[in-house]
């Protein structure tokens, strides 16, 4: 089977430091977000088809000298074609069925499951769906007695939401539904093609345990806090010659010497992060600099970035090569 991964959004939420560093690149919990989706792929999953767009050549780069653990393919659009317009660019020789991914969704859940129910359900698809608090800023089910999708409404406004039981980015279609998608023009999968698809009967796995959309900074720690715990990345003990508590994640081209950690940390490589400094609940990323004495809690340090002696960062996303 293969899996077409969507990784071609423009990380808006994540700005800036995703005007330099495309979303799926950012480390969390000690390696890229991609990764992390990548390495979770149910098993019989032999090819990811990687449907890209914002920094292309950034991620084809990344991906050419860290080689995943199963063989990828990318296929870039030279103009941002939407999900669906980027599944129908990308999705040429899918299989039948196949996965969809979003790839800023971080699940503890068996997606192996899915793939048993759409081979007992049939259907043109199912959907993983997961319960949230607040269903407004994602795509919303509402499902019969049967788990068959009735409606699905991309985005809804808080109190027109049909349920909280949600699109958790992680689905299985069977390949006529690319022929559905307009070819060469921008298209939302979730809003313009899943509504029309539900009359072939698309199915809900519903599925339990953690699951978050790490697309903006305060997910993406809770995320990253949540990989750590799971023993996904990092470890607990901190390097030799700091202190305070893991876990972390630390490059070992880093220099780290006298800092203080407060847990949940990654620290990108060359980075340099000077004695007394503090970290917790953040990530820095390549070549940052932490002045001695600083402090960063809960943030998002961008590549070269400096955070000045005795100064504390704390919930803030600073761009390649900000001062603060
Ligand atoms: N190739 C390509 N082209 N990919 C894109 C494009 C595009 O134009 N636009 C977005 N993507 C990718 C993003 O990189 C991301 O991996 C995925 O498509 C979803 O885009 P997001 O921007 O992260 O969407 P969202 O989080 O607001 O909503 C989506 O995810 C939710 C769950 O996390 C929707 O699928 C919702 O229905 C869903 O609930
Ligand atoms: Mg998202």
């Amino acid at each position: 089977m293969k899996a077409l991964v969507l990784i071609g959004g423009f990380g808006t939420r994540l700005r800036p430091v995703t005007y330099s560093v495309p979303k799926q690149l950012i480390p969390i919990a000690g390696k890229p977000m991609l990764y992390h989706v990548l390495d979770e792929l149910p098993p019989g999953v032999d090819e990811a088809v990687l449907a890209t767009g914002y920094k292309a050549d950034e991620i084809g780069r990344y991906v050419t000298e860290h080689p995943p653990k199963i063989p990828v393919r990318m296929v870039a659009e030279v103009e941002p074609l939407g999900t669906g317009g980027g599944m129908r660019n990308a999705g040429g020789d899918m299989s039948d069925p196949f996965l969809l991914l979003n790839s800023d969704v971080i699940a503890g859940f068996d997606s192996a499951a899915l793939l048993a129910r759409q081979a007992e359900r049939g259907g043109v698809g199912t959907m993983t769906l997961v319960e949230v608090e607040d269903p407004s800023p994602y795509g919303v089910a509402e499902l019969d007695g049967d788990d068959r999708i009735l409606r699905f409404v991309e985005k809804p406004r808080r109190e027109e939401a049909p349920s909280r039981w949600i699109n958790a980015g992680l689905s299985i279609w069977k390949r006529e539904v690319l022929g559905r998608i307009p070819d060469r023009v921008p298209v939302s999968w979730e809003q313009e093609v899943v509504p029309t698809l539900l009359p072939g009967r698309v199915y809900a796995y519903r599925a339990t345990g953690f699951w978050e959309d790490a697309g903006t900074p305060e997910r993406l720690l809770r995320a990253q806090r949540y990989l750590f715990e799971a023993g996904r990345g990092g470890r607990r003990a901190i390097p030799g010659g700091t202190t305070g508590k893991g876990p972390v994640a630390v490059d070992p081209s880093a220099s780290v010497d006298g800092a203080t950690f407060g847990g949940s940390v990654t620290i990108s490589a060359h980075v340099v992060v000077g004695a007394g400094a503090y970290l917790e609940d953040s990530v820095i990323l390549d070549r940052a600099n932490i002045e001695p004495g600083a402090s960063v809690l809960h943030s998002i340090v961008g590549p070269r970035a400096r955070v000045r002696a005795g100064h504390r960062v704390s919930h803030e996303v600073l761009g390649e090569a900000a001062e603060a």
